[in-house]
């Protein structure tokens, strides 16, 4: 199974593949987390991604392309993959298509996860993620049980530098721009199933669960 999360910064598509993975033993790859991993470790595309992200701009296609590609040749993805994040262009839904039918596979559901404007502001603000491996809470909707320190592995959360309120603000008029005709591009092969992600979180998922049946 091949199947991408599609939806504005803030939609719920971190949160909701953490679940998805589980409950569906597929391997979550995140386009946002592996050029966050590349900054990180400082490598050549990460230097160059840097500047988009913290402008709040889309990294160039040809990057990001080539480090999907990459990313779904390892074995690990073999039995099943989650795409959250990627394709979010016209020309990466293309080359998505292109690369998987090397392979004799396609993409067999896009979820869209639709939250409205108002909602997604509130959403990026609020939400602090885990610096060791990116596990997301919210102050206020999915607070962590002793502030400042996630759950799972008791690492420090943070804010991310591209949800403070200016870059988030760019990176929605960007979604709104440049990604929303990728969710026509879906819904014209007929893969595209959409679920009301303005609701609590196991009901988005159980909607999520439900589309892939
Ligand atoms: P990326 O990391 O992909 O960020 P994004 O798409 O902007 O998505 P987010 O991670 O902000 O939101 P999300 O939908 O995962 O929401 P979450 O579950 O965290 O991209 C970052 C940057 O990398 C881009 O700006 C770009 O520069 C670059 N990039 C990445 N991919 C690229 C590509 N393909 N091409 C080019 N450039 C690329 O939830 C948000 C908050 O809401 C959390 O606090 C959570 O607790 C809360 N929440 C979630 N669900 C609910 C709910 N149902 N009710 C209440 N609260 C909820």
């Amino acid at each position: 199974m091949i199947i991408i999360l599609l939806g504005a910064p803030g939609a719920g598509k971190g949160t909701q593949s953490e679940i998805l993975q589980e409950r569906l033993d597929m391997m979550h790859v995140s386009s946002g987390d592996l050029l966050r991993e590349h900054r990180k470790r400082g490598t050549s595309l990460g230097k160059v991604a840097e500047s988009y992200m913290t402008r709040g701009d889309l990294v160039p296609d040809d990057l990001v392309i080539a480090m999907i590609v990459e990313r779904l040749a390892a074995p690990d993805v073999e039995h099943g993959i989650i795409l959250d994040g990627f394709p979010r262009t016209g020309p990466q839904a293309a080359a998505l298509d292109e690369a998987l039918d090397t392979k004799g596979r396609r993409v067999n559901a896009a979820l869209y996860i639709n939250v409205e404007h108002d909602v997604l502001v509130n959403r990026l603000s609020g939400r602090l993620t885990c610096r060791l491996a990116g596990h997301i809470y919210h102050e206020v909707f999915a607070p962590p049980r002793v502030p400042g320190i996630c759950d799972i592995d008791g690492a420090e959360l943070y804010q991310r530098d591209d949800d403070k309120r200016e870059t988030a603000a760019k990176r929605l008029e960007v979604y709104f721009d440049q990604t929303r005709p990728v969710i026509e591009y879906y819904r014209e092969r007929g893969s595209l199933c959409e679920v009301n992600g303005d609701q609590p979180v196991e009901k988005v998922s159980q909607d999520l669960v439900d589309c892939l049946r």
